[in-house]
């Protein structure tokens, strides 16, 4: 993690710059692409935030991979807050019984939205689920929670940026930064 001058006037400081996520993503697909060798993908991107890492992540898959992509929408955040109580906005397409599920977050704070989302998926009886996040603050669980894939573990500091926003802006932010207050 490389601290760099803030790029845009919403950021006070750069977390994780182009190259770096890059690099990083590069490495979570190399090791998802050996870890599901000759198993039957669904990737499972939780709406919005995680759809540029989503994006970027499944181009480092292997292509002799058997990948199937489907979205979940949840909201439990207004503006820098959890409010605790996580809405399914979005439910599955696709049937992911017998497959197994990769779901795939922007950032676990609390771990509340994840803790609810593992479990609904899990009533659909999966093969496996597992978790990749781009971004961990582990400092801020509520619920002891821990994703299996993890681009990069970061303090307990609002970020923005490469897909996260606050209220559904700067998500077009080529880097990972913490907003300015
Ligand atoms: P959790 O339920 O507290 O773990 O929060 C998960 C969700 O909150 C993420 O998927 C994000 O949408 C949002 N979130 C948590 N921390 C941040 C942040 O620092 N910036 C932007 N969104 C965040």
């Amino acid at each position: 993690m490389s601290a760099q001058t803030p790029t845009h006037p919403a950021l006070s400081k750069v977390l994780l710059d182009e190259n770096t996520i890059k690099a990083r993503i590069r490495e979570l697909g190399a090791q998802i692409t050996s870890d599901y060798a000759g198993r039957r993908l669904m990737v499972v991107g939780v709406l919005k935030g995680s759809v540029i890492f989503l994006a970027d992540l499944l181009r480092t898959l292997g292509a002799e991979l058997d990948v199937e992509v489907d979205f979940v929408a949840v909201s439990s955040y207004a503006g820098k807050n959890s409010t605790g109580a996580v809405r399914t906005l979005l439910d599955l397409r696709a049937d992911p019984e017998g497959k197994d599920l990769l779901l795939v977050e922007d950032i676990v704070d609390t771990g509340l939205t994840l803790a609810s989302l593992t479990e609904t998926l899990r009533a659909h009886r999966p093969n496996s689920l597992e978790v990749c996040t781009l971004l961990d603050k582990p400092d801020c669980r509520k619920i002891p929670i821990q994703p299996k894939y993890v681009g990069f573990r970061i303090p307990n500091e609002f970020v923005i940026g490469y897909g996260l926003d606050y209220d559904e802006r700067y998500r077009q932010l080529p880097v990972v930064g913490v907003m300015r207050t």
